[in-house]
């Protein structure tokens, strides 16, 4: 386990066998981190983050809290991971990717917290740099969604994916 001395990490925090937790990095209350977890410089992960096994998560990592990330992800630098999104196992986030939760963009006024949901990623899904995934939306096992793509619908399994808005231009050979 290396942990460095300048993270800042809440007392009921679970910890498993040889994580990395890099400098600055801020752990809330009720995260859980199964074993070979590595996280980057400066990340933050509210609480009841869950990162299985032999995921990684980059630098500048934002995590609002009320996350799964399964096991074997890789979650690229400068990432924002909204409330409630669940990520499967296997799965490749770009750096940059935005997530958001809230389509009504009603923070602090009546109703807020009613309307939240967190985009559901599957499983062995790809996702490039930059790209916006809409609060609400399931991306199915095993897309790819090119780089900058505005995702805004649900994406079947085994899609390919890509542009501004997404659409889907082939499926995947399996
Ligand atoms: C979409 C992607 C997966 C490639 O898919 P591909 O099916 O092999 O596509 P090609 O490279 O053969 O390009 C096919 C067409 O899509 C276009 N295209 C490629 N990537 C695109 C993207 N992200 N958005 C919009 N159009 C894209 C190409 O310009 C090409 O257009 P054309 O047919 O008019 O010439 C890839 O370009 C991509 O965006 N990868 C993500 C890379 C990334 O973010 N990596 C993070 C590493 S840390």
């Amino acid at each position: 386990m290396a942990i460095h001395k300048t993270a800042l990490i809440d007392e009921n925090v679970v910890i498993g066998k040889h994580v990395t937790i890099s400098s600055g990095c801020v752990i809330y209350p009720n995260c859980e981190f199964g074993d070979n977890v590595f996280i980057g410089h400066n990340t933050i992960l509210q609480s009841n983050t869950i990162v299985g096994d032999n995921s990684y998560i980059g630098g500048l990592v934002n995590c609002e809290g009320d996350v799964t990330i399964g096991k074997f992800c890789g979650i690229n630098a400068q990432c924002h991971l909204t409330k409630y999104m669940k990520i499967g196992n296997y799965t490749f986030f770009g750096p940059m990717i935005c997530t958001v939760n809230d389509k009504d963009m009603n923070y602090r006024r009546e109703g807020h917290g009613s309307n939240l949901q967190g985009p559901i990623i599957g499983d062995y899904v790809r996702i490039g740099a930059l790209s916006l995934l809409m609060s609400g939306i399931t991306i199915g096992d095993n897309a790819t969604i090119g780089a900058m793509s505005l995702v805004l619908k649900n994406i079947p399994a085994n899609s390919k994916v890509k542009g501004h808005p997404a659409y889907c231009y082939g499926l995947i050979d399996i």
